[in-house]
């Protein structure tokens, strides 16, 4: 390790994961071991959310948000507008659904309205990262990436990849409908999962201008 990306660890991010599955499966394992190994290698301090079993409910379009400041519903998203308010980054980790983001990861983005509404420059900054799993290789995984990555772009958020020959867009699985046992065998996977966090981590840092010194010139290897 870099004797930069040391002193990078000497800096605790905030990293707050989501799962976007209503299972204990293939998403939660990611998330889950995606935050171990940001907290390994980043020194970050995690939080984790999954949908799974809770309450979600759809947005209404009822503008209490914007007439009131808060949502008029009383689920899950209490636990997801703590998470947001609290994270310097964000990884929503999604499982494809016909070719794209789950119906659970959809709503869950929906609902965020409301912490804007609130508070319309809340999210300016955080950075974000996707991790989409699927059964079939390429099921639509880049689709579903893209749909988070743009709720990232229209709420102020810094959308990261995790960078060419591997991660491209973020992290991508093939779980082959196996559930957590799928994810866990699949080394490219993985790679792709490890790359995005290091350039999630590694944005971070450079805007946070935590690692001593300005930027010259572009991008700040750690
Ligand atoms: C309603 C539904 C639609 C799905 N559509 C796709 C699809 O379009 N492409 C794909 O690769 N897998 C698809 N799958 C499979 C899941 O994406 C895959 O099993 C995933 O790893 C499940 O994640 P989980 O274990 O976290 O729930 C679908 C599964 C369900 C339940």
């Amino acid at each position: 390790m870099s004797e930069k990306r040391l002193q990078a660890l000497e800096i605790a991010m905030k990293l707050f994961g989501i799962s976007g599955s209503p299972r204990i499966a293939a998403t939660d394992w990611i998330i889950k071991e995606a935050l171990r190994y940001a907290e390994e290698n980043w020194n970050a301090e995690t939080r984790y959310v999954s949908v799974r079993g809770k309450k979600l409910n759809f947005c209404l379009h009822c503008d209490h948000c914007i007439k009131k400041g808060s949502c008029i519903h009383d689920d899950v998203m209490k636990e997801v507008y703590s998470g947001f308010e609290w994270a310097d980054a964000v990884l929503i980790g999604t499982p494809v659904y016909q070719g794209t983001l789950s119906g659970q990861a959809k709503v869950v983005l929906d609902r965020m309205r409301a912490f804007v509404a609130s508070n319309p420059h809340g999210l300016r900054g955080k950075v974000g990262a996707v991790v989409a799993d699927g059964g079939d290789q390429i099921g639509g995984q880049e689709p579903a990436i893209r749909a988070i990555t743009d709720f990232y772009l229209i709420n102020e958020m810094v959308p990261v990849g995790g960078g060419s020959f591997g991660a491209n867009l973020g992290a991508t699985f093939w779980s082959k409908d196996k559930g957590a046992e799928g994810v866990k065998a699949d080394k490219e996977g993985l790679k792709s999962l490890y790359k995005t966090l290091d350039r999630l981590a590694e944005v971070w840092v450079m805007m946070n201008h935590k690692i001593g010194g300005e930027r010259e010139g572009g991008r700040n290897e750690l």
